[in-house]
């Protein structure tokens, strides 16, 4: 049985693949420090899957437990989710962005190589396409960065580009996510941001739960369709079987390898404003206000590469992902409850 390390294994996307893997019949350490993520997220992918999962609570910036961890077990592989990914946060505190996500998928990388793992699918974003010039968008497009968080996904795909040169026998999987929303079918597990959302999906269920009043619909001037930004919103699930799609690529030695995974599709934010709508029968308050600085007018993947090299394609519909990310937020409308101490 194959044991795979997931760092930030807890959270949003982390806790969605470690059940696929778990499913898989992987078997699964999870890495977290917790910092945006609750451990009983864990505790309910064990639930879901009757598997258990071994939890440590260490930092990527902790080199000494990170080593101690690969002392303690044989990994044969890494999915690398640990990061910060709030743009604000990373505009107002910068080397708080280098030090967690570049300097810690050093430290990462470093004891990964010192303990010879190494293969690793590491968690990109669509973000390094900045505001893009043609859509859909393949993997060879001009890449950029408009702030901190998207220079350190942009600069930690061009490090792991660097040291599988450096060390032909690293394979590694960076994988450039679109918007990912959604949760669990069983609404169990799903996304839990602290404070105000700042992403659209979150920020529409908490409206639907009456958790907030009103959306703010950030630019109606657009040159789209319904003048509305256009983004590719993909369901976890789906994006997390890209995961395991992305693992099993690594088992043929290809390198340095990226891919979309987004669905194709792009969908507006009043299209997903009207999915949710009628996926849940529920009315959503919204507004239409200024532009949100740095945002793009619209950003959606060409997903052949991953079809053809992973045999993965994105198969849940605008209306699953509204219904399954209602359904986990009815269901836990504070989220996830504070972890037992
Ligand atoms: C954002 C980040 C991106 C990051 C991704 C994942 C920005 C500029 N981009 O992507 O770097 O990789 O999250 O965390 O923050 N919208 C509203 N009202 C809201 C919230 C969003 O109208 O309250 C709109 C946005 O203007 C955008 C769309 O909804 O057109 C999607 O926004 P969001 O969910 O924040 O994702 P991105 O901006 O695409």
């Amino acid at each position: 049985m194959k044991t795979i390390l997931v760092t930030g294994g807890a959270g949003f996307i982390g806790s969605h693949t470690t059940l696929e893997l778990l499913n898989a019949g992987y078997n699964v350490v999870v890495m977290d420090n917790l910092r945006n993520s609750k451990e009983e997220a864990l505790r309910r992918v064990e639930d879901l899957t009757g598997k258990s999962v071994t939890f440590h609570k260490v930092d990527l910036l902790d080199v000494e437990g990170m080593t101690r961890l690969f002392t303690e077990y044989s990994f044969d592989g890494v999915i690398h989710f640990a990061g910060l990914k709030a743009v604000g946060e990373s505009v107002e505190n910068p080397l708080l962005y280098y030090q967690n996500n570049l300097i810690g998928t050093i430290n990462l990388c470093d004891v990964m190589g010192k303990a010879s793992v190494k293969n690793m699918v590491f968690s990109s974003s669509a973000t390094v396409y900045g505001d893009p010039q043609t859509n859909p968008i393949p993997e060879d497009s001009p890449v950029t960065f408009v702030n901190p968080y998207g220079f350190t996904k942009l600069n930690i795909e061009y490090m792991l580009r660097d040291l599988q040169r450096a060390e032909p026998e690293w394979n590694i999987a960076s994988l450039r996510y679109f918007n990912p929303v959604g949760a669990h079918k069983s609404g169990e597990i799903g996304e839990d941001p602290s404070g105000i959302p700042n992403n659209l999906m979150p920020f529409i269920t908490q409206v639907a739960v009456g958790k907030r009043e009103k959306l703010n619909v950030f630019g109606g001037d657009y040159p789209t369709p319904d003048g509305t930004a256009i983004r590719d919103y993909i369901h976890v699930v789906d994006l997390s079987v890209g995961h395991l799609k992305a693992l099993e690529k690594l088992e043929t030695d290809p390198g340095m390898v990226t891919y979309n995974l987004g669905t194709g599709k792009g969908s507006s934010v009043l299209d997903l404003i009207k999915a949710f709508e009628k996926a849940t029968g529920i009315e959503i308050n919204y507004e239409i206000t200024d532009r949100r600085p740095g945002d793009a007018v619209q950003c959606y993947a060409d997903p052949t590469k991953a079809e053809n090299e992973l045999g993965w394609r994105a198969e849940r519909d605008l209306e699953t992902m509204c219904r399954d990310a209602w359904n986990w937020q009815k269901k836990n409308p504070d989220g996830f409850p504070s972890d037992r101490v």
